[in-house]
């Protein structure tokens, strides 16, 4: 299956399809890449790609967020002038989000941006970091803080890929997809409500791929429907901070973040049931007070209000701004 996403400075598409990873050459369709991948992806997968380039180097970065940084990013650019790439070259990223975010960041910055195919790995970055053109590195304990929007010219998703992650990943990334069910699409929540949801997992990809396309070509730099996107997140990003040793992943803290802001409770009930098929955590332990305070300093936070993503019924998400007091009675303060 193919998507082709409409963005202002390009058009690309999207492959969606089985041992995809196997032909990349062929839909890439040049020889002179740069790879770039991170020592998590398993083997197997760095080499059925790089065999397709017996020229091209590979350039493994070390796997973990730690990667998106500047002494990293510096690397990876000197090793491209090292190979003298120049902008008829093409970097294509192996990997999860990690991966995709520092490549594509290097991609739009060196020589002022050349080609940029993504092959994302993980759950998460195939359902929603590989595509929308954000591309980041982490700077002074700050998130994403210095970036590009730079568009990928092709992204292969190849489901196989999955077969490697842990049950783990595999979940987190899966509450991306619950996200955007809930936002979105009432039919992709719904697959998960199914008794074997694997089943349906190209499916679940396809579906997830599709609203973000929707909501990229619609709003590609985040002015208004975007946001929608963010459901779950702030309170999701203030329940990753305040457990800054890592003991929950990002869609783990977006489960929790969801089940923090809906009250409708039947929807609540669906949610709920289906996170918990998904193994992810329902609820933070944390201090709710200190919470308060991060939700409320969040970059959303705006004239003392916070901006909700919320959601009452499948498939329509909007956002409504929430005071203290409604910030304080989200968490049951
Ligand atoms: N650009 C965007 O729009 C956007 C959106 C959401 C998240 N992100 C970013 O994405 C990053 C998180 O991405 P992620 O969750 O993919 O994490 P990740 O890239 O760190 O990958 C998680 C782990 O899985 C390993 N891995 C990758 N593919 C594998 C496979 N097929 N089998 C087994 N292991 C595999 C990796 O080596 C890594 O250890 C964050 O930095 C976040 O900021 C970006
Ligand atoms: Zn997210």
């Amino acid at each position: 299956m193919e998507l082709q996403v409409h963005t202002k400075d390009r058009t690309y598409p999207i492959i969606i399809e089985r041992n995809a990873l196997s032909k990349a050459k062929e839909y890439i369709g040049t020889d002179r890449v740069f790879l770039i991948s991170d020592d998590g992806v398993p083997e197997k997968w760095r080499e059925s790609l790089k065999a397709q380039f017996p020229d091209a180097v590979m350039h493994v970065i070390p796997q973990g967020e730690g990667s998106k940084c500047f002494a990293v990013y510096q690397d990876v650019l000197a090793h491209m002038l090292e190979l003298h790439l120049s902008r008829k070259d093409t970097v294509v990223a192996l990997g999860g989000g990690v991966v995709g975010d520092l490549a594509g960041f290097c991609a739009a910055t060196y020589m002022r941006g050349i080609r940029y195919v993504n092959i994302p790995s993980t759950m998460l970055s195939m359902v929603d970091s590989s595509i929308g053109g954000k591309t980041a590195i982490d700077f002074q304990g700050i998130k994403n803080c210095v970036g590009a929007f730079w568009q990928p010219s092709l992204v292969i998703v190849d489901p196989e890929v999955l077969s490697t992650l842990s049950p783990r990943l595999l979940h987190e990334g899966m509450a991306e997809a619950v996200k955007m069910g809930m936002t979105h699409d009432p039919k992709l929540f719904e697959l998960f409500e199914q008794d074997n949801y694997m089943d349906h997992l190209d499916e679940i990809i396809e579906r997830s791929l599709k609203v973000k396309q929707g909501v990229v070509e619609r709003d590609e730099r985040e002015g208004g429907e975007r946001k929608l996107l963010n459901f779950g997140h702030t309170y999701g990003h203030a329940y990753e901070s305040y457990h800054e040793l890592n003991r929950y992943l990002h869609g783990e803290c977006v489960a929790m973040g969801m089940m923090t802001v809906v009250q409708e409770p039947e929807l609540k009930a669906r949610l709920k049931n289906v996170l918990e098929r998904l193994e992810l955590p329902l609820e933070c332990e944390c201090d709710k007070e200190e919470i308060c305070r991060l939700v409320q300093n969040d970059k959303k936070a705006d004239h003392g209000t916070v901006t909700i993503v919320q959601v009452n019924e499948l498939g329509h998400g909007f956002t409504e701004e929430w005071d203290n007091a409604m910030v304080r009675k989200g968490i049951g303060l």
